[in-house]
Formats: C-alpha cells, sequence, structure tokens
C-alpha cells in the first residue's frame, strides 16, 4: 500500500488569538511559536482554559489566528485540509455506519477503488485490534473501542498529522494506559507527527518526544521538554518518575495563578 500521506512539519509563527467576550476582545493566546517536527509526537499540557484547544484548532484550520501564521508542510493553513487529521474527546463516529464504514468512509470520499479502502480499512482495524468487531455499530462499542475506531478512521486517511485533543480524556484509568501503550506502539509503526492536547502529565511523559508546557490565560509557551527515554517506556523507572516531578511543578505554577 502506497503511504502517500507521510509526516510533515508544523511551523507555528506568532500565534496570537483574541475572541470578543462580551464586546470586548479578550486574548487567548500570546504570540505562540513552535515548530513541530515531521514525525514528531509532541504534548500540549497547560491549566484549563489556557488555549491548547484553541491552539489545536487554528492547526486544524477551524479557527483563523488574529495575528501570525501557521505552516504545515511550508505551505500557510487557510482552512482544514485532508494532510490534518483530527481526534476529539467525544467520539464523533457515523452512529449508522458499522465499524468498517466509519474507517472507510475517507478513503471512499477521496475516491479510492473499493478494493484498495477494503485493504485499507483492514489495516488499520487490525492496527487498532477491532478486525473482530468491523460489522458492529458504534452504540455496540465501549468508549476504549470507539475511540479505537476514531483513531483508525483518522489513519486512514492517511493524513500527514494528526491533532488529538484530549482523545482519553473520558475513558478509565486501565483502558486510557491501554490505549497509550496502543498510541506509541502505533506510532512507532505510522510516524505521524502528532500533537496531542492532554491534563495528564503522566500520559504526556508516556507519550510525548517532547512536552510543551503552557502558562495559564492567555496562553503562551512557558517551557519545552525533550522526553529523552527509551520506547516502550517504563511508567515505573525512576527517570520517568523525575519527569514528572518536574512538569508538574511547572503545571502546578500555572494552575496556582489561576487560583490566586
Ligand atoms: N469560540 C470561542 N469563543 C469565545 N471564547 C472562546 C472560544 N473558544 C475558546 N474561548 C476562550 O479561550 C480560552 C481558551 O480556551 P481553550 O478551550 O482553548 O482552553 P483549553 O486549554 O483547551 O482548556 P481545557 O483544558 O479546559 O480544555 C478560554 O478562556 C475560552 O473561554
Ligand atoms: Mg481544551
Amino acid at each position: 500500500m502506497s503511504r502517500a500521506g507521510g509526516s510533515a512539519r508544523v511551523q507555528v509563527e506568532g500565534v496570537h488569538k483574541s475572541f470578543d467576550l462580551d464586546g470586548r476582545s479578550t486574548p487567548a493566546l500570546l504570540d505562540v511559536s513552535l515548530e513541530i517536527h515531521a514525525g514528531e509526537l509532541l504534548c500540549l499540557l497547560g491549566p484549563s482554559g489556557c488555549g491548547k484547544s484553541t491552539l489545536l484548532n487554528i492547526v486544524a484550520g477551524f479557527l483563523p489566528p488574529t495575528r501570525g501564521r501557521v505552516l504545515v508542510g511550508g505551505a500557510p493553513v487557510t482552512g482544514p485540509g485532508p494532510e490534518r487529521g483530527v481526534v476529539f474527546q467525544e467520539y464523533v463516529l457515523f452512529p449508522w455506519l458499522t465499524v468498517a464504514q466509519n474507517v472507510e468512509f475517507g478513503p471512499r470520499l477521496m475516491g479510492k477503488p473499493a478494493a484498495g479502502c477494503r485493504e485499507i480499512t483492514a489495516r488499520y482495524l487490525e492496527m487498532v485490534g477491532l478486525t473482530a468487531h468491523a460489522s458492529k455499530f458504534p452504540a455496540q462499542l465501549s468508549g476504549g473501542m470507539k475511540q479505537r475506531v476514531a483513531i483508525a478512521r483518522a489513519l486512514a486517511n492517511d493524513p500527514a498529522i494528526v491533532l488529538m485533543d484530549e482523545p482519553f480524556g473520558a475513558l478509565d484509568a486501565q483502558t486510557r494506559e491501554v490505549m497509550q501503550e496502543e498510541l506509541s506502539r502505533i506510532q512507532r509503526v505510522e510516524h505521524k507527527t502528532i500533537v496531542f492536547v492532554t491534563h495528564s502529565i503522566r500520559e504526556a511523559v508516556y507519550l510525548a518526544d517532547r512536552v510543551v508546557v503552557m502558562t495559564s490565560a492567555p496562553g503562551r509557551i512557558k517551557e519545552i521538554f525533550t522526553i529523552k527515554l527509551p520506547e516502550p517506556r517504563d511508567r515505573f523507572a525512576p527517570e520517568f518518575t523525575q519527569y514528572e516531578r518536574e512538569i508538574t511543578r511547572l503545571v502546578k505554577e500555572e494552575v496556582m495563578k489561576v487560583h490566586e
């Protein structure tokens, strides 16, 4: 199968975003500049309301920045595009389609021949461990299974970039760890550029090549950590705990500011 999508670099250049609240312009993001390397999994962490989803939505092309710009693979973002896949916390699946039909939807829409669509669907259903559930409907699945379908569906379009906004936020702790392990394994095969928003510091340290800690609102970049741990990562390793401790301290500093 061709792997046309590959991965791509994302450049966020001097992005500001303000929203109008009761006629007043309120800043949500202040001068965010960030380069996300091709094939990198980057986690965004920060207090609630600091602008993580806003930044992700700007990269996705769902929201325009007030100032600044985003480049994907060197080209300015002017709206959503097929090279950017998104996975949200709520499982946005088509309830009237089966698991396989949900995954096949994108490739079909792009006009891929039926045999190619079936091959892609089989590949990604296997990757997320849902081959045996291909003909079920979303309502018949658990939360973890639905989110696996959402991931398979995003990957089936062969995007260069996958934008994930708290994709495991609604899952129980055990399912969440299993999903993290699966995503990490998939990423070691697919090497997509992934921007992953989370509130969980453990999740970020487990998954990320780099972790970006944002300040409390309006969001700026506070610090960037490179996680130099071998994969698959050992959540109980002392080095893992050390990263967790350092990042927790920084995030807490910002969360405390919100409550001052
Ligand atoms: N469409 C919108 N219109 C007006 N204000 C908005 C809009 N979207 C976001 N905001 C505001 O921008 C700020 C950042 O919101 P955003 O959802 O990006 O935060 P977040 O970091 O994702 O928070 P959380 O961790 O709770 O998901 C908040 O003050 C929010 O109220
Ligand atoms: Mg959010």
